[in-house]
């Protein structure tokens, strides 16, 4: 190879003030990425940040970021793109969604906790940026108290992943990654 050709697979550009210089083969191969990878955001409603010690007889004994550090291995194993956030206020979790929307996110994987059984706000802000979602419980909310059988998302989930405490998340990616190749 001459040294010309070898200069034509350099890609030199300016990033924050430093001179960087790609591969062609490796530039193409994060455009692609960048264009091609699915991306997918969880959202954990409130009170979740107390896993592991709020009534581990319904959610277990882990801790929130202890099941979001092993979803994060496995979207990792699956090439996917995956970040989770948690809030106990209800503006966040819609401001959340419509910046999602706004970037274009592939995926929600949500537990809205106990707006659950309350929120039109989030409802709306759903529909409103038409991501599919799956809805996701710790608990097996279909068996508990009567006022946690109402719920105001899952006519419009993809589907309900509910009972399996920490795994449900797992069992949520996974439904999400047979939807993406089947
Ligand atoms: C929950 C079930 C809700 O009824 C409850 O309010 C929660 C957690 C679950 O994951 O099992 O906070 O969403």
């Amino acid at each position: 190879m001459k040294l010309s050709d070898n200069a034509a697979n350099f890609f030199n550009t300016v990033a924050n003030g430093r001179q960087l210089r790609f591969f062609r083969s490796d530039l193409a191969a994060l455009f692609e990425r960048e264009l091609f990878v699915t991306r997918i955001r969880v959202i954990n409603g409130p009170n979740l940040n107390l896993l592991g010690q709020r009534e581990p007889e319904q959610y277990g004994q882990r801790s929130l970021e202890d099941i979001m550090q092993e979803l994060g291995q496995f979207a990792v194993t699956c090439d996917v793109e995956l970040e989770h956030m948690q809030t106990n206020s209800e503006g966040e979790m819609v401001d959340a969604i419509q910046r999602m929307g706004a970037d274009g996110i592939d995926y929600i994987i949500l537990n809205p906790a106990a707006y659950t059984h309350t929120s039109v706000a989030i409802r709306d802000a759903l529909l409103a940026v038409e991501i599919p979602f799956v809805e996701v419980h710790l608990s097996a909310v279909s068996s508990r108290e009567p006022f946690r059988q109402t719920t105001y998302f899952s006519d419009i989930a993809i589907g309900v992943v509910s009972g399996f405490r920490g795994e449900s998340y797992l069992l949520a990616l996974q439904a999400i990654l047979n939807r993406i190749e089947p």
